[in-house]
């Protein structure tokens, strides 16, 4: 699929205290507002993570976060749930990605998004889930993940899922 190796310069960092999440403005409030107010506490609260992509100059080029959560059996497609119980079912949410518009273009988006299943996939190693689920904040955002093969949910169109098997196929191709 894509490369998970960021450009020279750039490194990846846990969010911390110090970092300028205020100065970070991808064209979207709600990506914006998450990670000035919001990323840091949830991560201090065990209810999320997110990783910064910084420059060289220590500013935020971009971020990605990670939780867990659930979805209904009903949501998804029959081809992933004909074996699995008729309950709730666990899964890995991308809650959030975004690039500062001053990098946008360069392709640090599907960086971040390999990265961020890269991640995914390991941790799927030692916590099972059956699916990677985003919600997409608009029908551009939608576009963005669709284009690297996340599905819509059932009876959610805001929601896509990228399947656990599509998961280790893709790591498998560019292990
Ligand atoms: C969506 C976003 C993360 C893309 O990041 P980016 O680094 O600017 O991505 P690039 O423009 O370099 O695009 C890389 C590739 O993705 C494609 N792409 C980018 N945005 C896309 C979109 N909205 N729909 C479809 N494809 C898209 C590009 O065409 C490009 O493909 P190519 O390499 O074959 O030419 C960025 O525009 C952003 O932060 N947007 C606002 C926040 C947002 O929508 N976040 C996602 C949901 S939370």
């Amino acid at each position: 699929m894509i490369l998970q190796t960021f450009p020279p310069g750039y490194r990846l960092e846990a969010v911390r205290r110090e970092h300028p999440r205020k100065d970070f403005h991808c064209g979207s409030d709600a990506v914006d507002d998450w990670l000035a107010s919001k990323a840091l506490q949830n991560q201090e609260k065990r209810l999320s993570v997110t990783k910064v992509l910084l420059e060289r100059s220590g500013g935020i080029a971009g971020y990605y976060t990670l939780a867990v959560g659930q979805v209904d059996f009903s949501d998804l497609p029959a081809e992933i749930t004909k074996r699995l119980p008729r309950r709730n079912l666990p899964v890995a949410v991308l809650a959030w990605l975004g690039v500062n518009k001053s990098v946008q273009g360069k392709g640090l988006g599907p960086l971040l998004l390999a990265h961020a299943l890269r991640g995914c996939y390991e941790a799927g190693k030692i916590f099972a889930f059956v699916a990677v689920v985003v919600d997409a904040i608009d029908d551009s955002a939608k576009a963005f993940y669709k284009r690297w093969d996340f599905r819509e949910l059932l009876g959610q169109p805001n929601r896509l899922f990228f399947s656990s098997k599509q998961l280790e196929a893709m790591m498998e191709v560019v292990a």
